[in-house]
């Protein structure tokens, strides 16, 4: 496909009440931004969790930062060692934290200070069903998201669960940035189409920061 915004510097457009969809933001880091994620995960490698009901998710995981996200038999947790190496995370790559603080101070939200980084590996079929981001204690704060790879259909709510959903197209290079009013608001990832992308092949990755 032609894409007509190839030269185009990164544009906004908002989202909802403290939510901005940042496109193209990560275009001219994305490369770095891959030999990073190859980085983590061949140190804490992607793995499906498996969620306290039992239910094996279809997005491979993986994490970066003074703690990671993970699962255990209870619930949800932010712990700083991985359960599988039971080594501590690998480090946030410089090029992360940098690009997470450039994009939250853009979007509005100029003191971020991000220690956790989830490394999400969607491929062809993989979803995430809507859900909150509320294990974190620092609701303050905001989450910045980052798109690579092929694209995929974000579902964007509000604070409950069957509030009506907009549908964004989120792109290689696309960040969405949500706080204040909609840092609560229900999102998800329909199931990712097969297709080519030139960076990542038939995967998409998705990198989450947060403050913890
Ligand atoms: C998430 O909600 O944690 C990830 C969203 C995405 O993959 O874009
Ligand atoms: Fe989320």
């Amino acid at each position: 496909m032609l894409d007509l915004f190839a030269d185009t510097p990164p544009w906004q457009e908002p989202l909802a009440p403290g939510a901005v969809i940042l496109r193209r933001r990560a275009l001219a880091c994305a490369a770095e931004l891959i030999e990073g994620i190859e980085e983590v995960a061949a140190r804490s490698p992607f793995r499906q969790m498996v969620t306290p009901g039992g239910y094996t998710m279809s997005v491979a995981m993986t994490n970066c930062g003074d703690v990671g996200w993970t699962t255990d038999m209870h619930g949800y947790l932010y712990a700083p060692v991985d359960p599988q190496t039971r080594q501590h995370w690998p480090a946030m790559p410089l090029a992360f934290r940098t690009l997470a603080l450039e994009c939250a101070n853009e979007a509005g939200y100029p003191s971020f200070q991000p220690d956790a980084c989830l490394i999400n590996r969607y491929a062809p079929g993989a979803k995430l069903s809507l859900h909150q981001d509320k294990d974190e204690k620092e609701l303050k704060a905001p989450i910045v998201s980052v798109s690579l790879g092929l694209p995929a259909v974000f579902q964007f709510g509000g604070l409950k669960r069957n509030d009506p959903l907009m549908r964004v197209l989120l792109e290689h290079g696309d960040v969405v940035v949500w706080g204040g009013a909609s840092r609560l608001f229900y999102h998800g990832i329909q199931p990712l189409k097969d297709g080519h992308h030139p960076a990542t092949g038939n995967l998409r990755y998705n990198l989450t920061f947060r403050h913890t």
